[in-house]
């Protein structure tokens, strides 16, 4: 297994490219399988997560091509892929892979609106909580679809196509709004989706079903109106920039102290975060490439934050902030409102000399002058990155371990890191 070794102290400086949005790649992908024509999409991260899905679509007869990398192509560009699921061989997507990623138990929404049939294993809990999809269930159920659980699996049966309704989500979810959106496409009639989970990859998924021949409004409010179509045709569609990688290193830069421009980055999308970074004493710009963050001279002040859906901040920066927090000046609350059991980072950060009180949901973080290097690992994709934070500010060398967490979400880390000066290398064994 890699580990990643970093030495702290090094501020840093220069410039990031962000990459294009996991969590909008993910659902983008699976939405190939809601036609017989090629779905291209550009910007396309090299993550182990799309490598997995890849893998997945296999399995149901879909057909992936990544360009080559032409002369000229920087290396940091991201990939294009040309999915086809011109002939869909298989409707069950088994436990074996569905375990693998949580996110591909989202394929029973096309594979219902377009087969007519799917079975799914149940994804299973996760290192962040039970993570349950009965509401993706349920607006399956309200579009019509006969649900059964039968060894495992979700077997899902709608013969005669499914009918638009409305569907109201008694609390936002991303899963639940992404696969509603994805089966009401090719529903018969019009679909509203109520509470729907407002996040920018909602929007942008919606965007490339648009391109597709869908015919939905309202994507990145709370109320989406889908009119349901009858077939769907190829498109072409750029991954939005990953807003999580964007704050993950607008977080760093405030750690270490440093300027660093984040390429291609849009502010807007995580304008939360960023507001609550300018609380702590950071500077940060929108500029005509992306956004600028810096902190030189000052020390960081304590915040107080609750994670919330989006608009709110994010439950996908707040292992980051917290690491961020153990060197402010003063006390500050952090409170986990989305997931269950989001504080694995807490243990370990301790391990690098961090003061964090855990009562239920809420963190009491105590800055601390310095912290000190030390081997740890984490048990999901943020908290692991939250450990190199805390890592590149401490004194000496921390060791990461369990490295394929971070490979899952965030592209090519180690260089990005290493190129603004931090030092910071992958062991492989
Ligand atoms: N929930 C239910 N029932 C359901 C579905 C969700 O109770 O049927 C609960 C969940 O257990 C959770 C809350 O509702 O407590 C929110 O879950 P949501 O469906 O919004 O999350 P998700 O779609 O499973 C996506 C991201 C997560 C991100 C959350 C929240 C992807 C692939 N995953 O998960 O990303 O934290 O939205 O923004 O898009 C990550 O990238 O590290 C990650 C975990």
């Amino acid at each position: 297994m890699d580990r990643i070794r970093i030495v702290g102290g090094r501020p840093l400086s220069g410039t990031i490219p962000i990459s294009g949005a996991k969590n909008a790649t993910l659902p983008l992908m699976i939405a190939s399988l809601l036609t017989e024509g090629t779905l291209i999409l550009d910007n396309v991260p090299r993550l182990a997560d799309v490598i997995t899905l890849q893998r997945i679509l296999a399995n149901h007869g879909v057909d992936i091509m990544l360009s080559g990398k032409r002369a000229g192509d920087s290396a940091y560009q991201g990939q294009t892929m040309h999915i086809s699921a011109a002939r869909i061989v298989d409707t069950t997507a088994p436990y074996e892979l569905v375990s693998k990623m949580r996110a591909s138990f989202w394929v029973i929404a096309p594979l219902i609106a377009r087969m007519g049939e799917a079975r799914v294993s149940l994804p299973g809990g996760c290192a962040i909580g039970t993570r349950p999809v009965d509401l993706l269930i349920m607006a399956l159920e309200r579009l019509g679809a006969k649900i059964e659980i039968d060894g495992g699996y979700v077997v899902a049966r709608a013969p005669n196509g499914l009918k638009g309704n409305e569907i109201v989500f008694p609390k936002v979810t991303v899963s639940g709004t992404h696969t509603a959106l994805m089966a009401a496409s090719l529903a018969h009639g019009t679909t509203v989706i109520e509470n729907a989970a407002r996040e920018p990859e909602i929007k942008d998924v919606a965007d490339c079903l648009n391109k597709m021949g869908a015919k939905i409004s309202g994507a990145g409010q709370s109320r989406i109106v889908i009119e349901g179509v009858s077939k769907l045709s190829g498109a072409r569609h750029s991954v939005l920039p990953d807003r999580i990688e964007t704050g993950t290193y607008a977080m760093a830069v405030a750690m270490t102290g440093g300027d660093l421009t984040l390429a291609g980055a849009r502010p807007e999308l995580l304008q939360s975060a960023l507001d609550v970074l300018v609380q702590a004493g950071v500077e940060v710009q929108s500029t005509n490439v992306g956004l600028r963050v810096a902190r030189n001279g000052h020390g960081l002040a304590p915040v107080n934050v609750t994670t919330q859906p989006f608009p709110g901040f994010p439950t996908d920066l707040q292992a980051q902030l917290m690491a961020l927090m153990t060197r402010a000046n003063g006390t500050s609350h952090i409170t986990e409102t989305i997931f269950e059991n989001r504080f694995m980072h807490v243990q370990e950060l301790a391990r690098l000399g961090a003061h964090i009180h855990l009562d239920g949901e809420t963190a009491t973080i105590e800055g601390v002058d310095k912290l000190k290097g030390a081997p740890v690992m984490a048990t999901d994709l943020r908290a692991s990155v939250s450990l190199v934070i805390a890592a590149l500010a401490a004194e000496g060398e921390t060791m990461v371990n369990r490295v394929y967490h971070l490979d899952r979400g965030f592209e090519r880390l180690e260089d990005k890191l290493a190129a603004c000066g931090a030092e910071i290398a992958r062991i492989s064994s």
